[in-house]
């Protein structure tokens, strides 16, 4: 088996943190990116090649973060934009937040931190991509981004559209770039803090299908929206 570099933003807990635990224990390098690099205990535990710091809601924060990466290795294989927050991590409560209740100003938000900030993480570090092989950037998405079932579960306007733009940055990114596969996710419905004891998916179940899935991802499926089996979703 190849070794991959990787980098997983969000690697603190949750899905992050499982599929960086799963890549580690298969031999691949992992580079985990956390908000709180003293608080991540379990992603320390796991052995990863480093741990960076990284705020996807701070632009000077993701420019440290890309100069320090470059400083640490000369190219990357994988890049699992992962990071991503409801709007209860911005004080609203996400049941009670569609178009007709929400704070315009938390849209934005929303939108700035799960959309803009992979953008520009993936920006940061294009370089170090085109310098991998078989490069593939994994921008977690979510059903609720999806048009057709975004508009069956209109809870939290803000998620929904962050994740949307999260979908045509992808197939953008895919259109204007050759060299690099770009794929939108949609992890499942899965049991974290974000995801609730009330979901589908174990983490387990759902971090070792998502990486399955993108061991078999080639420039082909560039600009697709997949789910964690890597079956096609609905735009
Ligand atoms: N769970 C689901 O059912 C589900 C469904 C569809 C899509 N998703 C998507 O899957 C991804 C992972 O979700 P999850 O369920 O694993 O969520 P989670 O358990 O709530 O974990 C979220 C992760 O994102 C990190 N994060 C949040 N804001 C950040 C910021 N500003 N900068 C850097 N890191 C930040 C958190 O770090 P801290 O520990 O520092 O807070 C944590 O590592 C998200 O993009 C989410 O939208 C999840």
């Amino acid at each position: 088996m190849t070794k991959k570099r990787i980098v997983i933003t969000g690697s603190s807990r949750g899905i992050g943190l499982e599929m960086a635990k799963i890549l580690i224990g298969q031999g691949h390098i992992v580079y985990g990116a956390v908000r709180n690099p003293e608080g991540a205990s379990d992603l320390q535990a796991a052995g990863p090649a480093g741990i960076l710091k990284l705020d996807i809601g701070d632009e000077e924060s993701i420019n440290n973060f890309c100069e320090e990466l470059a400083g640490t290795t000369d190219s990357l294989d994988i890049l699992v934009n992962n990071a991503g927050i409801t709007s209860n991590d911005l004080g609203a409560d996400r049941r009670q937040c569609n178009p007709w209740q929400i704070d315009p100003g938390t849209v934005l938000e929303e939108t700035r931190i799960n959309a803009l900030g992979p953008m520009m993480i993936t920006r940061g570090l294009i370089e170090l991509l085109e310098a991998g092989e078989n490069p593939v950037v994994l921008n977690t998405s979510s059903q609720l981004g999806s048009m057709v079932v975004g508009a069956l579960m209109p809870f939290d306007v803000a998620y929904n559209v962050s994740k949307a733009a999260v979908n045509m940055i992808t197939v953008m990114s895919a259109s204007t770039n050759k060299n690099i596969a770009f794929v939108a996710l949609h992890p499942g419905w899965v049991k974290t803090d974000m995801g609730t004891e009330a979901a589908e998916l174990e983490v387990p179940e759902a971090a070792g299908a998502i990486i399955d899935s993108l061991m078999s991802l080639t420039i082909e499926d560039s600009g697709r929206f997949i789910r964690w089996d890597g079956t096609d979703h609905p735009w």
